[in-house]
């Protein structure tokens, strides 16, 4: 037999919702709420970070390379909006490229693909991409000896 709802003991229902401030475009919003490739690859073969010493803001990147392809790519972002819809558009755009193709993914790239930046928000799309090429480095530094 099923068990009644008292009515009045049901918790109130505790609704999330994130409005877009007016300062972002619809693209950004997306992937703030939404972001693709978020996490971690134990097994990465490369990692990277970057950090804002302003802000405190830190994004780590995992790759995972085969035949110098970017097979696989997570991160994790500790920071802004911006910083985090940035994050997901720079592993969008750098799966499947190989890593001479990946270093030159620029900040303002990922900006344009996310329909821009507000100016005063741009430092922010640094981190992903600087956190891109450090995880390069790091697969150079690994794997081509
Ligand atoms: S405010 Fe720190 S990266 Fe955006």
């Amino acid at each position: 037999m099923a068990k009644e709802k008292k009515s009045g003991s049901k918790k109130p229902e505790v609704k999330q919702s994130v409005t877009n401030s007016g300062i972002y475009t619809d693209e950004v919003m997306d992937h703030f709420m939404h972001p693709h490739n978020l996490g971690e690859i134990k097994d990465a073969d490369a990692v990277g970070e970057a950090g804002n010493p302003v802000c405190g803001d830190i994004v780590y990147l995992y790759l995972k390379v085969k035949d110098n392809k970017i097979k696989d790519i997570k991160f994790k972002t500790l920071g802004c909006a911006a910083a985090i819809a940035t994050s997901s558009m720079v592993t969008d755009i750098a799966k499947g490229k190989t890593i001479e193709e990946a270093l030159k993914i620029t900040n303002n790239e990922v900006a344009e693909e996310l329909g821009g930046l507000p100016s005063i928000k741009m430092h922010c799309s640094v981190l992903a991409q600087q956190a891109l090429k450090n995880a390069i480095e790091d697969y150079y530094k690994k794997h081509l000896k």
